[in-house]
């Protein structure tokens, strides 16, 4: 039996999606067997995921409203032990209220979760920022959970609120690991990104931060806007060796 990784944030814009889609191609690289899948309404995983180009886009959304079956969502990917399931058509859709009612008075995230892990070594779970009702229905099956916080000045002010957001994480499923806060989009020269790094580690507890770090990298957001994950497009880049180092330490956790 696998498990559920969940990749949560407060704020959108940290690189939850990018951290989702290529900590799972790295997985898959590894030779493990992995399912990512989207539940934010906002569907990103699709731009960034490696899909073949033209393919359906038919996903999570369409299978809970009744529209798809399972095995119409679980779609292949360029890399042979990935698979995605994208969030669907509620991602063209501008009004996400009652995608997000179906989530929380329905079993079916849970129930897909639970099967998922049935079958995979590792199921990777986007989710949509804030801890909302579809995060809590995610965190409340996963075991482990990673949060990305981006290297901005921000992150000095609302660091007290990351600090009480992973205690209410932690709280809603005992099963759950923090597996850390992952610092992204790094600037390595510049000063106010090396004063938040600095500020990180000394203000909260060396084993909830991962000693990675993402560096920010043309060729992460290229591969995004290409449609491919950076460990896929550009292994050689500081960003996507950052990933694969992440997997490597997150896959010795997971078996
Ligand atoms: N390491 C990075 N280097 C450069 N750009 C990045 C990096 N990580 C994320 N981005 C870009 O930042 C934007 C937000 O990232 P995304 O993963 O979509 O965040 P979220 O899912 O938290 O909203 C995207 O345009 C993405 O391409
Ligand atoms: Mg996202």
């Amino acid at each position: 039996m696998g498990a559920v990784l969940a990749v949560v944030s407060q704020k959108g814009g940290v690189g939850k999606t990018t951290t989702a889609v290529n900590l799972a191609a790295a997985f898959a690289r590894r030779g493990m067997k992995t399912l990512l899948i989207d539940v934010d309404p906002q569907g990103s995983v699709r731009y960034g995921s490696g899909l073949a180009r033209g393919h359906e886009t038919a996903g999570f959304a369409d299978y809970l409203n009744g529209d798809r079956s399972l095995r119409e969502i679980i779609l292949p990917t360029a890399l042979p032990w990935l698979r995605v399931i994208l969030a669907g058509s509620v991602a063209d859709a501008s009004d996400h209220v009652g995608y997000a009612g179906m989530v929380r008075e329905t079993n079916v995230l849970q129930e897909l979760l639970y099967m998922a892990e049935q079958r995979c070594q590792v199921v990777v779970v986007d989710t949509p920022p804030g801890l909302g009702s579809i995060t809590k229905k995610v965190l409340g099956a996963a075991e482990h959970v990673i949060v990305p916080l981006q290297c901005e000045p921000l992150a000095l002010q609302t660091t007290p609120q990351i600090l009480r957001m992973i205690q209410d994480i932690v709280s809603v499923n005992e099963r759950l690991t923090l597996d850390g806060i992952l610092l992204t989009m790094y600037e390595p020269n510049n000063p106010a990104s090396d004063r938040v790094v600095d500020y990180v580690r000394r203000h909260l507890p060396a084993n909830i931060v991962f000693d990675v770090v993402i560096p920010r990298s043309v060729a992460t957001a290229d591969a995004f806007a290409a449609g491919q994950p950076v460990v896929v497009r550009s292994p050689a880049d500081a960003a996507a060796q950052a990933y694969v180092n992440l997997a490597t330490i997150l896959a010795d956790r997971l078996v």
